[in-house]
């Protein structure tokens, strides 16, 4: 059984952390790291990983690559398997968005996003679980979005990637519940992150979104969260009110988006 009552503890653990080149991500490894947690970071841009990697030598391992690979997952469980011991981690942070109206998008858009933010994470963590289960306290963290919980126009393909990680997510927890790995579901607002700046097929578009928070404050976020065993976190105020809006008052949330829109 997962430890409940005591907290997770990064100190001497083995971790995975995707999309660690930048944004949340980084933060993510960068403060695992600070906490004596060796990270194995994996992200396409191998200079920005060995940029990290000559800071934090002896507890930094690169992974390069795109995970929508089979030959980069098989890399992932390679590197662990060389630690020789059990994984304890694993953040499925890597992502990628895109906005604009679903008609006349192309239907590569639809999948790029698919791919990156749920078919590779779900095969990652396929391909990760025997390692994970070998671990006596084990976490799997999923970065979604509030968008994974509440949907909004322009943002079709994204929700629909973020719906699927948050349905699969909480299936995934029921799943491993008594088998000593827990399954926490972040969800962040709009972040001031290189997000905005890789969008998939999306022209010139920009997001309306107020506040925003830095990634080394979700990064925290998360960390907290997995520590303390949380299920789900929906972070930042505004995130809280638009998803619990959503929940208790479905036809309001839809009314005010749909004024949004025009
Ligand atoms: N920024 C926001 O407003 C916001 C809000 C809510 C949720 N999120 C979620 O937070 C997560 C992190 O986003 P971020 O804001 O930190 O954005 P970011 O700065 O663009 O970071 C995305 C990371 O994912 C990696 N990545 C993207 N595609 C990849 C692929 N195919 N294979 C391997 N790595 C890949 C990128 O590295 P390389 O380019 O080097 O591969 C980068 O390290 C995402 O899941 C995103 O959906 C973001």
């Amino acid at each position: 059984m997962i430890g409940f009552g005591r907290r997770w503890d990064p100190t001497g653990k083995l971790a995975v952390v995707t999309g660690a080149s930048s944004g949340i991500g980084q933060s993510i490894a960068m403060q695992l790291v600070s906490r004596d947690c060796h990270v194995i970071a994996v992200a396409r841009r191998q200079q920005r990983l060995d940029e990290l990697a000559e800071s934090y030598s002896d507890r930094f391992t690169p992974v390069v690559g795109d995970i929508t690979s089979e030959s980069t997952r098989q890399r992932i469980v390679d590197t662990v398997g060389s630690h020789g011991r059990s994984l304890d981690l694993l953040v499925n942070n890597a992502g990628v968005g895109a906005i604009g109206p679903f008609e006349s998008a192309s239907p590569e858009r639809l999948r790029g996003v698919m791919e990156v933010n749920f078919f590779a994470v779900a095969e990652l963590t396929r391909s990760l679980l025997p390692m994970l289960r070998r671990s006596s306290d084990a976490v799997i963290c999923n970065v979604s979005s509030v968008l994974g919980h509440c949907a909004v126009p322009d943002k079709s393909e994204y929700c629909a990637s973020k719906f699927a990680l948050h349905g699969w997510s909480d299936s995934l927890r029921a799943e491993l519940a008594d088998q000593s790995i827990g399954v926490t579901l972040v969800s962040p607002s709009t972040t001031r992150s290189e997000f905005f700046d890789v969008l998939v097929d999306s022209g010139d578009a920009v997001s309306k979104s107020l506040g925003s928070w830095p990634p080394q404050r979700v990064a925290r976020a998360a960390i907290k969260a997995i520590e303390r065993r949380r299920s789900e976190v929906i972070l930042s105020v505004g995130g809280k009110l638009l998803v619990y809006a959503d929940r208790l008052c479905p036809p309001l949330m839809a009314r005010v988006l749909r004024k949004r829109k025009r």
